[in-house]
């Protein structure tokens, strides 16, 4: 028998630096295969007990099963200080910052009125206007006296009103047939200069492919000392090429009879027709999209304004018919038939909302 317990223990401190050395698991396993496995260096010495005389037995035998202990023990040992390490580095990189916000995935889309409300908004927003809301159960004196439709008057009936029953007054409270009652609502609560918006639903008893029973408008009005017709053109055109996207826009102001305004008009933006797509701003058709006007006498009158002090543009039109030009939606009854394949088709990304600086529509 060749070795000798010098031997052995060179052999051991050859295999414990090994052994400290490895990197990692996979290393350390190999260093374990050599020294232990089957055909490992101790296996091999191991083996060569049986060969042995009994005294040399004595003595090799209690020795090497002693390296073979120490060897498990160590490689143990580094096992587990590498399996820790390695806990230690993936929980490192592996690490979550539950102070971050959560960002939930958007779900469902921007319904197509809502969006175009939601730009109108941004647009008017921009310009310093205000949004107000009003009641869509309205008395008679909002809807119509106060807006100068004299009892009888024609105008009225073109409204094709929804009224509730009378009560015991005799009074019949109505649904709004336009948002144009939020401008008195705000004129009797507050004091000018007044620059106001005012989007929301409205009523008219009518059905067609381009009129539902409930639609949406946006009213505008401004009341100051000094407002005039030119300020009324350059607020509605700025807001024309905004909401259209475009540069540049040709309008006409038409004479048109509102008993709320005087002088009253109607305003057209210039179009082609490129097959079924619409391009606005240029072009030699007309599109008429508002109605609008100077504040009547009466009107400021009616709400305890004096008209020798005060005047003001106001303007009305309709989001739904809007949103069908900007958008290229053919039938307004789509919009409120809640068809899932129509949403997901019209509708608008949940998180982006319009504003001026990133592009209303993008
Ligand atoms: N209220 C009108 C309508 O529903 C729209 C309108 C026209 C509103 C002219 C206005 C305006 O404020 O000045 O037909």
């Amino acid at each position: 028998m060749a070795e000798t317990s010098q031997d052995l223990d060179a052999l051991k401190q050859e295999i414990l630096t090994q052994v400290a050395a490895a990197p990692d698991a996979q290393a350390l396993d190999a260093v374990r295969v050599a020294a232990l496995g089957k055909k490992g260096a101790v296996s091999e010495l191991m083996k060569g007990l049986g060969k042995m005389s009994p005294e040399e037995r004595k003595v090799m035998g209690p020795a090497l099963n002693g390296l073979k202990t120490a060897l498990t023990d160590a490689i143990t040992t580094r096992a587990a200080a590498l399996q820790e390490a390695a806990l230690e580095a993936r929980l490192a990189t592996e690490h979550v910052d539950v102070t971050l916000p959560v960002m939930p995935e958007p779900q469902g889309s921007i319904h197509p009125v809502t969006q175009v409300m939601d730009e109108i908004i941004a647009i008017f927003a921009d310009l310093g206007f205000e949004v107000k809301e009003g009641p869509d159960i309205e008395d008679d004196f909002h809807n119509f006296t106060a807006l100068n439709f004299p009892l009888g008057h024609p105008a009225r009936d073109m409204h094709d009103t929804f009224f509730f029953p009378a009560n015991e007054k005799g009074e019949r409270k109505l649904l709004r047939t336009h948002t144009s009652p939020v401008q008195i609502r705000t004129m009797e609560s507050q004091k000018p200069p007044i620059r106001i918006i005012v989007p929301g639903r409205t009523y008219r008893c009518d059905s067609d492919q381009t009129h539902t029973p409930m639609f949406h408008q946006v009213e505008g009005l401004v009341i100051d000392t000094e407002t005039h017709m030119g300020h009324l053109k350059w607020c509605l055109e700025e807001f024309a090429k905004a909401f259209f996207e475009v540069d540049d826009i040709r309008a006409r102001f038409r004479p048109h009879f509102f008993p709320f305004t005087e002088p009253s008009a109607e305003m057209d933006i210039g179009y082609t027709r490129k097959g079924n797509e619409i391009r606005v701003g240029e072009g030699k058709d007309w599109l008429e999209i508002l109605g609008c006007g100077m504040v009547h006498p009466n009107v400021l009158k009616n709400v305890g304004l004096d008209p020798d002090v005060y005047q003001g543009f106001a303007f009305g039109m309709g989001i739904d018919r809007l949103a069908m030009l900007k958008y290229g939606i053919p039938d307004l009854r789509d919009f409120f038939a809640a068809d899932l394949r129509w949403l997901s088709h019209y509708g608008f990304a949940a998180l982006d909302a319009p504003n001026l600086a990133t592009g209303l529509s993008r």
